[in-house]
């Protein structure tokens, strides 16, 4: 067993640091102040081939591992959760259902784009009646001719108007349930689709979150993704990995707002030392530095085994678990450290603890996750 990065690992690691330090960093708290999306970062991130870490060459990737990917999204999530569940998104998202279920003309059409950064991707499953609860969506996709006439609407869709591939989810057969599901690739500029209400959110504010609209939206019948029937498992498979994205974002936040803190604790003077010094807060950030490293290690574990093609579906909805729990325990703390002055927006801790909470929520809550790991366990 060896727990140290590959050579491409650390490469990679480097690059997005610095990218992360030099072009993401400094307008983090301006782009979340003005709930501001910013496509030339995106653009950066493309000329860098993080747009497309874990495809294939062949379809416009940079052929890297799952943990090389996930380390790009916790240095992005480090010193800004939106630019990194923007990748995620993209990534695990919409990428991977295409380059998992689609044939060789939807890859060469949708994925290179989408892994060139050309285009950006995302993933409509959610809808006003049902969020845990995914089987019971009520959008309708019917065949008429060479199409499917999409009607509905999706919510909470995570770069919901920035993006131009949308791989949704609609009922093909309301008598057979999760089995009358279907998964489709529309494009933003099919007539019929449209963005609605953009949300105003707690955190992650310069990563749009919509709802997306379909009225008679006529997608062709060779974006079908998958086959007629095999929409809920696209969606449930695409969640096993999408999870350890949001892990990994967890994990870079918990870190940014870890990094903030011992900085501090070591700048702060009270009683004639340093705060970080003094037990109550050195204890403080020992905790919050383990439970980070138990967060990663589950996260890389994860991201490895769907590397080397074992299973990993209970392995990441753990890891989103008990990162997301981190990511919030340890942001809270590192406003504690700050104490009054980390209650200002004059020092970023109060972002990472405003971004973290939808780390417990999205892609599944964190109840969801424990329901999929016990069932897993008891079906053992
Ligand atoms: N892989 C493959 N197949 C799976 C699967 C998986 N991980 N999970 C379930 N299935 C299959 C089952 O095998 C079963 O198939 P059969 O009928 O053929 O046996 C079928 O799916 C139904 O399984 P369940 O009976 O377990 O399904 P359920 O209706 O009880 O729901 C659930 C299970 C885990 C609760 C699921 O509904 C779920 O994950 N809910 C949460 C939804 C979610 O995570 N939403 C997030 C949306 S994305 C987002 O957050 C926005 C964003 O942009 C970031």
């Amino acid at each position: 067993m060896n727990f140290l990065l590959t050579d491409e690992q650390d490469m990679i690691r480097k690059m997005v640091r610095d990218f992360a330090k030099n072009e993401v960093e400094p307008t983090a708290e301006e782009r979340d102040e003005e709930e501001r999306f910013d496509r030339e970062i995106f653009d950066k991130m493309a000329e860098l081939g993080l747009t497309g870490i874990p495809w294939p060459e062949e379809y416009g990737g940079i052929g890297a591992d799952y943990v090389s990917y996930c380390i790009a999204v916790e240095e992005l999530s480090r010193v800004c959760a939106s630019t990194g569940v923007t990748l995620s998104a993209h990534t695990s998202l919409a990428g991977w259902p295409v380059y998992k279920f689609g044939t060789e003309d939807q890859k060469q059409k949708f994925l290179r784009p989408m892994a060139e950064g050309k285009k950006i991707g995302a993933y409509g499953l959610t809808e006003p009646g049902s969020g845990s609860d995914a089987a019971r969506m009520k959008t309708t996709a019917i065949l008429d001719g060479d199409h499917y006439v999409l009607n509905g609407s999706k919510i909470f869709i995570t770069n919901g108007g920035i993006a131009d591939i949308y791989i949704v989810f609609a009922v093909t057969d309301p008598e057979a349930r999760h089995k009358g599901t279907t998964a489709f690739i529309v494009e933003a500029d099919t007539p019929g689709f449209s963005v609605g209400k953009k949300e105003k959110k707690l955190g992650i504010r310069s990563s749009p979150t919509t709802e997306i609209i379909f009225e008679d939206c006529r997608v062709p019948k060779e974006n079908m993704l998958g086959s007629e029937g095999e929409g809920f498992k696209v969606a449930m498979m695409t969640l096993d990995g999408g999870r350890n994205g949001i892990a990994a974002q967890a994990v870079g936040i918990a870190q940014g707002a870890l990094d903030a803190a011992v900085g501090y604790a070591k700048e702060r003077k009270q009683f004639g030392k340093p705060i970080g010094a003094q037990q109550g807060i050195g204890f403080k950030l020992a905790d919050m530095a383990t439970k980070i490293e138990a967060s990663r290690l589950l996260t890389y574990q994860a991201a490895w085994r769907e590397s080397e093609g074992i299973s990993y579906g209970k392995e990441s909805a753990m890891s989103k678990l008990f990162a997301g729990d981190t990511a919030m325990d340890v942001t809270v703390e590192a406003v504690q450290v700050f104490g009054g002055y980390g209650y200002t927006k004059d020092y970023p801790v109060e972002r990472y603890m405003r971004d973290a909470k939808i780390t417990q929520i999205y892609e599944g809550t964190n109840e969801i996750q424990r329901l999929v790991i016990s069932k897993m366990l008891l079906a053992d």
